[in-house]
């Protein structure tokens, strides 16, 4: 299926079951950020580099591994109001995409079948108030073969879509030592997910972060939460290339993705477009997602001059003021 028809077939499914109204990314209160999550994209613009422009390559390395693609899943959870184990769904159709899995939220045995599908994981574990729990779901990843393992340091505070808040209770503020003590309780790269200022991706590199993700969170935590593209800047000059930089939130579109690889990430978290994948096709959905984002991903980078992902920088973008209303 193309982009177009993969996205109908999804809301016209995920209307039946009823389940549409919870992935519309609205986020927090009066739902600004999440609008603004989508608007955001339209301040930036490509610049043609055609003269000995090549089909560009969009592979990548990660902690030692190589991935066809720098577009990957963001971690996801729940999800069975759309299909029953959504998450080894994903991954299926993730890792026939040759690219990296995420999930947030799981239990042993949801894990388990995510990692049956032989897809690497980044397991992203909350950050709970009781630290015993995080270490606990932290050893299980790492005794079960994830790929990395991390925590939402952006739900310290708990979650908040429209009015409802989700989890405040449960979870806790890390201070700098015990964001430390977690880092060093694992082998695995540690991943700091919800970084949105240059202050706090320059501490998770001085705590020993294997790598951070630049995400408002889809704009589920507060209203006007800045967007990862407003930071990348910022953050790309304090962290430099010590640790790679992922970014999510509002991403939907190949053009969306190229152009928070030009303002400083490595790779881009995806999570409502590969739901829709999900809804539309199951795992081949999702691949099929995976590839088409993957697609437009490589041909702007062909069409601006970029051979490979290490030559994509802010000089292929025009910034503007002026955006088109019809949509
Ligand atoms: C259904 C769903 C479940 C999610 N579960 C988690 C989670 O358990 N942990 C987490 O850190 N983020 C979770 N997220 C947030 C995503 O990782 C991501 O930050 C957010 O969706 C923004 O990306 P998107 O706009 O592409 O969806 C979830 C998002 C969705 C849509």
């Amino acid at each position: 299926m193309q982009y177009d028809e993969l996205m109908e077939t999804a809301l016209m499914k995920m209307e039946e079951k009823g389940a549409l109204k919870r992935y519309t990314g609205k986020g927090a209160e009066t739902g600004y950020a999440g609008r603004y999550n989508r608007e955001i994209f339209k301040a930036f613009g490509f610049k043609f580099r055609m003269i000995d422009a090549v089909a560009a390559d969009t592979s990548m390395t990660l902690f030692g591994r190589q991935f066809k693609t720098p577009v990957m899943c963001a971690a996801l959870s729940g999800m069975t109001d759309i299909t029953d184990e959504p998450l080894a769904k994903i991954a299926k159709g993730v890792s026939e995409a040759e690219s990296l899995m995420w999930v947030g939220i799981t239990n042993e045995e949801q894990f388990s079948s995510v990692l049956a599908t032989g897809a690497p994981t980044v397991r992203i574990v909350k950050p709970f108030a009781d630290m015993e729990k995080m270490y606990g779901e932290i050893r299980q990843a790492e005794d079960g073969g994830a790929f990395a393992v991390g925590t939402d340091i952006d739900f310290f505070f708990g979650g908040k879509v429209g009015e409802r808040m989700f989890a405040p209770a449960a979870m806790g503020p890390k201070n700098s030592e015990e964001l430390k003590e977690l880092i060093s309780a694992t082998r695995l790269p540690f991943i700091l997910k919800g970084v949105l200022s240059a202050e706090d991706a320059r501490r998770a590199v001085d705590l020993g972060a294997g790598g951070i993700v630049v995400s408002n969170h889809g704009a589920a935590i507060i209203d006007f939460s800045a967007h990862p593209l407003e930071v990348l800047p910022e953050i790309k000059e304090a962290v430099g290339d010590k640790i790679p930089v992922f970014a999510d939130s509002g991403f939907l579109r190949g053009s969306d993705i190229v152009k928070a690889l030009a303002l400083g990430a490595d790779a881009v978290c995806v999570g409502k477009a590969l739901i829709m994948g999900l809804a539309a096709n199951e795992s081949d959905g999702v691949r099929e997602m995976v590839e088409i984002l993957t697609e437009e991903v490589r041909r702007i980078m062909s069409v601006t001059g970029c051979p490979d992902l290490s030559s994509v920088d802010e000089s292929i973008l025009v910034r503007r003021n002026l955006f088109l209303q019809e949509d």
